[in-house]
């Protein structure tokens, strides 16, 4: 539309420039043909020797053309004026426009140099190199922390929150301190274009719950094997058989496909679908029947990098999978501490948080809202003037949509009400 408006008003604009000009370019050549000519003696035909109109005429007919040319030029000047001005909040909203495109693109670039390493490419998520010391600062481990994906991140944070996070970075993580208030190598001006990028690169709702759909799938299956490691082909079906009707018979099918070098690819797709969709109707009955259950999978859920999990900020150690870290290194025991669920990391723990809430209710409240700085909630509770609880449901940002439906917040605060 703006571009559109913009070329219409070029193209009459052009329009008026060629027609002056070649106005212009007449005038000048009939003046230097009259120029030219010689007609006759100058005494008699110099211009201002010409007689010119008598009074009669020059106070009747020619005064009242003359003033009638100055009103139509008045008018012609007080129509034009607001014209001009109709189009300016366009031509000023194309001109925000255009910044902020100029904006993000340097902001994609910034983001790329500097973030993309550890939040992956587009912001979908990826790890950080970091080293786990002790109290007296002595090397412990190497390990990989999950830098959540950043793609969704003004669906639980405000432009401010982000801003506060970029200028301070994440103590104890390995989140840097971009900006000059946390002592960071960005000016606030590098930091508004990194976010004008972050917001082009947010997902829809609808893309967001398919990647939340997708970590609990994924959740179901890793628990199915984890809870069958040294189990034959045969007895890990029945223990499938066990716990979801006919998902087992479909994903031996779906592995007996995939092996067969001569299969068609409609057969391994239709395989997969098949899979998935034993998977979605197990989840589905799942968040019926056990909804405290459901509520365990979407506290850890392992989609976006973590992003649309509690753990990572209520479960010391899960970011980098302190469990198996012990579970392959048992020397590390008594220097690593093992995951507790909902015991606390960067925020606080939630084992007995159910204390802190008049009822379930306010507590989904809570979550789906999130922390600003100093708000208070629940019953004697203060959020920290960086106001670092994202908010997960609907409202918790200026953004339409959310990365949690009400339904699956009311299922973690059933998970973390048990949490013992
Ligand atoms: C060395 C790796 C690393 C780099 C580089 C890095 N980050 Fe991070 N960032 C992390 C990790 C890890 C976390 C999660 C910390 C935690 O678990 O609390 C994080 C957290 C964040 C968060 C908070 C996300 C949330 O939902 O809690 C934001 C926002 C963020 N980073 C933005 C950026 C931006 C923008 C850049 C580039 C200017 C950047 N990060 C560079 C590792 C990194
Ligand atoms: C980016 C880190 C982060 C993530 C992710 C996060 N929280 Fe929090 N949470 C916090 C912080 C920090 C606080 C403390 C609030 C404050 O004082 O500012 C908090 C506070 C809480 C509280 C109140 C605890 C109390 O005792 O006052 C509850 C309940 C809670 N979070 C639940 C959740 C749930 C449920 C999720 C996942 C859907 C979640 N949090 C994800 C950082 C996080």
């Amino acid at each position: 539309m703006i571009i559109l408006a913009a070329s219409t008003q070029r193209t009459t604009g052009l329009v008026i420039a060629v027609v002056v000009a070649a106005g212009f370019a007449i005038y000048v050549l009939f003046n230097l043909k009259q120029g030219r000519k010689e007609i006759g003696a100058e005494i008699e035909l110099a211009p201002n020797r010409k007689p010119y109109y008598d009074d009669e005429t020059l106070e009747t007919k020619r005064l009242d053309m003359a003033l009638a040319g100055g009103v139509a030029m008045l008018i012609i000047v007080a129509l034009s004026l607001p014209l001009y001005w109709l189009g300016e909040p366009g031509r000023q909203k194309g001109f925000d426009e255009f910044t902020e495109t100029v904006f993000a693109s340097r902001g994609g670039e910034a983001y790329e140099e500097l973030c993309a390493q550890c939040h992956g490419a587009g912001g979908v998520g990826g790890q950080a190199a970091y080293t786990v010391l002790d109290d007296q600062g002595r090397y412990i481990e190497s390990v990989n922390w999950t830098a959540p994906a950043l793609n969704n991140i003004l669906y639980r944070f405000s432009i401010n929150e982000v801003t506060h996070i970029l200028n301070y970075g994440r103590p104890q993580s390995p989140m840097p301190a971009w900006g000059a208030p946390g002592g960071g190598p960005l000016t606030s001006q590098q930091l508004e274009t990194i976010v004008e990028y972050l917001i082009v690169i947010q997902l829809t709702p609808e893309q967001m719950e398919e990647e939340v759909q997708a970590g609990l799938r994924e959740s179901v299956l890793t628990e199915v094997r984890d809870q069958n490691p040294e189990v034959s082909d045969r007895e890990l079906q029945d223990a499938y058989n066990l716990l979801f009707s006919g998902l087992g018979d479909a994903l031996t099918e779906q592995t007996t496909i995939q092996q067969d070098a001569e299969a068609e690819v409609e057969d391994i797709e239709e395989a997969k679908t098949k899979v998935m969709d034993l998977l979605d109707d197990y989840l589905i009955e799942l968040a019926a029947m056990n909804a405290q259950k459901y509520g365990e999978y979407l506290f850890n859920n392992p989609a976006g990098a973590g992003s649309y999990a509690c753990a990572r900020c209520h479960t010391a150690g899960s970011s980098w999978n302190a469990n198996e870290i012990l579970e392959s290194s048992p020397s590390l025991e008594g220097l690593i501490d093992p995951e507790i669920p909902g015991s606390g990391g960067f925020g606080p723990s939630l084992i007995g948080v159910e204390s802190q809430f008049t009822s379930a209710f306010s507590q989904s409240q809570f979550i789906s809202v999130g922390c600003e700085a100093n708000l208070q909630y629940g019953m004697n509770g203060v959020c920290e003037p960086s106001g670092q609880m994202p908010g997960f449901g609907h409202n918790a940002t200026d953004l339409e949509g959310s990365m949690l439906s009400p339904e699956q917040i009311d299922a973690i605060v059933e998970y973390e009400r048990a949490l013992r």
